[in-house]
C-alpha cells in the first residue's frame, strides 16, 4: 500500500531525528527518555530511593530513565495500556487508565507506599478531530491529578504532559491549588510543532 504524505514526513522525520539516534546510542526505548533527562537536569525530580509511579510508561523510556536513578531503594510502579517489556524491579500494570479495575490495581501496587511522585506521558491516540482529541487528552490528565492526590505524600512532585486548548487554564489553576509551586517545561526534545508541555507541580499540599 502507497504510504501517505504525512506518514512519509512522520518517518523521514523519524529517522533524521538526533533524539532516535541518541536514545539507540544510549539504550533508550524511545526518544521521551531525553524529555525526562532534561527535565531532571533542570529541576532534579528524581533521587535516589524515591517511591514513583509512571502513567503512560510504554515502551518505557521514562521508567528506564527513572529506575536508574532511584536505584535498589527505589520502587517504581508503572502502567499503560500497552504492553511493555520487563524492567529490572519494576512493578507494570497493564490496562487502560480510564477503567476504574486498572485505576484500582494501580492504587492497590502501590499499598501504604507514600508517593513521592507521580510522572505521566500519557496520550490518546489522535484521530486529527482536535477538540475530542483535546477532551480525551484533559480527561487522562484529570485522571492522573485524581491519582496523584489519592497516593502522593505531602510534599511530593507531579510531572504531567498537556496539551495547550480548552480545559487546560482550570486544570492549570486545579494543580496550583494542589502544589506550591506550579511551572512549564517545553523541553528542546519535544518537537516544537507539537503542542505537548509538561506541567510540574512541587510540593503537594496534602488532602
Ligand atoms: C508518548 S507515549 C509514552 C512514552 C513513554 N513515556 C516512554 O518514555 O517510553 C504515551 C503513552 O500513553 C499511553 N496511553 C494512552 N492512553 C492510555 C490509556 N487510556 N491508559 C493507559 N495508557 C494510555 C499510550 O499507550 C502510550 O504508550
Amino acid at each position: 500500500m502507497a504510504r501517505s504524505k504525512t506518514s512519509q514526513r512522520w518517518l523521514k522525520e523519524h529517522f533524521d531525528d538526533p533524539y532516535v539516534k541518541m536514545a539507540q546510542r544510549d539504550g533508550y526505548r524511545s526518544r521521551a527518555s531525553y524529555k525526562l533527562l532534561e527535565i531532571q537536569e533542570k529541576d532534579r525530580i528524581l533521587r535516589p530511593g524515591m517511591t514513583v509511579v509512571d502513567l503512560g510508561a510504554a515502551p518505557g523510556g521514562w521508567s528506564q530513565v527513572t529506575s536508574r536513578v532511584i536505584g535498589d531503594k527505589g520502587t517504581l510502579i508503572a502502567s499503560d495500556i500497552l504492553e511493555m517489556d520487563s524492567i529490572p524491579d519494576v512493578t507494570f500494570i497493564q490496562g487502560d487508565f480510564t477503567e476504574d479495575d486498572v485505576f484500582a490495581q494501580i492504587l492497590d501496587a502501590i499499598g501504604n507506599n507514600p508517593v513521592d511522585l507521580v510522572i505521566s506521558d500519557m496520550a490518546p491516540n489522535m484521530s486529527g478531530v482536535r477538540t475530542a482529541d483535546q477532551a480525551r487528552a484533559m480527561y487522562l490528565c484529570e485522571l492522573a491529578l485524581d491519582l496523584s492526590a489519592r497516593v502522593l505524600k505531602p510534599g511530593g512532585d507531579f510531572l504531567i504532559k498537556i496539551f495547550q486548548g480548552e480545559g487546560f487554564d482550570a486544570y492549570h489553576k486545579q494543580v496550583r491549588e494542589m502544589f506550591e509551586k506550579v511551572q512549564m517545561r517545553k523541553p528542546l526534545s519535544s518537537r516544537d510543532r507539537s503542542r505537548e508541555q509538561y506541567l510540574l507541580g512541587r510540593g503537594y499540599r496534602g488532602n
